[in-house]
């Protein structure tokens, strides 16, 4: 099939990569005149794993392009993802005018029956608004339709989430709109949920909220744990193992970060506010997510006594492991409160060390963990790196001013950190 991708972000990219491997053309177009010619060149502007040699290999054997030119991809496609971004206004809702100015630009280049497709996360309704818009500025007189494809990749690992779903859900009004799709999917051999495009776009808010309540949840069975010294990953554990529960997104720590779940949590609740309806239990959600960072910061503060002054190495910029993407991350919210309190950071991070540069002042960046912890009062642990499991204690604890580990993110084991020495606090388990 030959298909545009129009906008070429984490969503776009990946997209558009995966189906020229499954042997689609592709075209993916940006505005961003830069950015298309280093993708050209075959380099992406996002660390993600696999995408850069995914993009290299699919120019090469031409099935994937960039180009700036919505009326060239529109002219030559049939099917037309729309990935432009949706960000967060200031009273939450989702900031819609890109997939506005898209849905006119493809409708004014239409020369004969298009599907266009909305992959970008949108509030429930937006599709409607899609088939208006394109009403309004058709030139020709051409049949659409108008589709509802919802991505449910994870940053750090969105190949495999592309390649290996769990579901494809397809949100269609017409059969030729579900048989279009339906071929395009049929080399992916997943569970195809097809629905009306409402529902589709629904079922990508309702994910995203429920994921990050099974975050708030646990963090706050976390504060229980705190209390009476019982063991969070053990309850976790237990719990999860219920199949109707679910052992994953039931990990304590700092809270949930990122440029999905903070904005679609907010866009929901004010898309469901518009429709009438106060979702007071995302609002909770939400509010228990904003708590968890002052809640490990009194831990910190617990820890130090006084934290002017003192100097906190930390481990780990990123909202999650492996992505450059500091986007609400947690460690970054953590490092703003303990700067404010008159505390020097040291701080490492695999990836995310370029873009943390451009967002936070006065703090020393260090070439590894090591020269991070060297001098430092403690040790935090603020993004759960692979690479942060094998490290070295004996030689952490030589290089510390007092062998002190905050741990945000549950990396060790309190019994084996008390064996090496070491004063340890973590979330929601007994500190030792
Ligand atoms: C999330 C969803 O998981 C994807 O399905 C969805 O497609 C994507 O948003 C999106 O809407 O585009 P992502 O934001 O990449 O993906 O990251 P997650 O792996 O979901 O993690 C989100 C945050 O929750 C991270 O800060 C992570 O550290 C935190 N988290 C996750 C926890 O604190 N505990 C957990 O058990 C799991």
């Amino acid at each position: 099939m030959n298909i545009a991708i129009i906008g070429s972000g984490y969503v776009g990219l990946t997209t558009g990569a995966c189906f020229s491997e499954l042997g689609n053309k592709v075209i993916c177009v940006d505005n961003d005149l830069n950015k298309v010619d280093s993708l050209k060149k075959g380099s992406i502007p996002i660390y993600e794993p696999g995408l850069s040699e995914l993009i290299t290999r699919n120019i090469k054997n031409k099935r994937l392009q960039f180009s700036s030119s919505i009326k060239d991809a529109v002219k030559s496609c049939e099917v037309i993802f729309i990935t432009v971004g949706t960000p967060a206004l200031d009273n939450g809702e989702a900031d819609l005018t890109g997939i506005e100015k898209v849905a006119a630009a493809i409708a004014v280049n239409m020369d004969g029956y298009r599907l266009i497709v909305e992959k970008s996360t949108v509030p429930v309704e937006t599709g409607d608004w899609v088939r208006h818009t394109i009403s309004a500025h058709i030139k020709k007189k051409v049949k659409f339709d108008v589709a509802s494809n919802p991505e449910f990749l994870r940053e750090g690992q969105a190949i495999s989430d592309f390649m290996k779903p769990d579901r494809i859900v397809i949100g269609v009004e017409s059969k030729k709109a579900k048989d279009l799709l339906e071929e395009l999917y049929k080399p992916f051999n997943a569970t195809l949920v097809v629905t009306n495009i409402k529902s589709a776009e629904l079922i990508k808010h309702a994910s995203n909220a429920f994921l990050a309540a099974k975050i708030s949840f646990i963090n706050s069975v976390s504060r229980i744990c705190d209390q009476v010294g019982a063991d969070v990953e053990e309850v976790a554990k237990g719990m999860g193992l219920d199949k109707r529960i679910g052992v994953s997104f039931l990990k304590a720590g700092l809270g949930y970060g990122g440029s999905c779940f903070p904005k679609d949590l907010d866009a929901f609740v004010t898309i469901s506010e518009k429709l009438g309806y106060d979702f007071k239990l995302l609002k909770s959600v939400r509010k228990v997510n904003e708590e968890q960072l002052g809640f490990i910061f009194k831990k910190i503060k617990d820890s130090l006594w006084i934290i002017k002054d003192k100097t906190i190495g930390v481990l780990g910029l990123a909202f999650k492991p492996n992505t450059d993407d500091i986007r609400n991350s947690p460690a970054i919210g953590l490092i703003k409160m303990l700067q404010d309190e008159g505390a020097a950071i040291k701080a490492y991070d695999p990836q995310a060390m370029k873009k943390s540069k451009e967002f936070l002042s006065g703090v020393t960046f260090c070439p590894d963990a090591y020269s991070a912890a060297r001098g430092s009062d403690c040790l935090l642990i603020a993004t759960e790196w692979d690479e942060f499991k094998e490290l070295d204690f004996a030689r952490i604890k030589k290089l510390l001013k007092r062998p002190m580990v905050i741990d945000g993110r549950n990396l060790y084991e309190p019994k084996q950190m008390l064996k090496l020495g070491f004063s340890y606090v973590s979330v929601g388990r007994k500190s030792v």
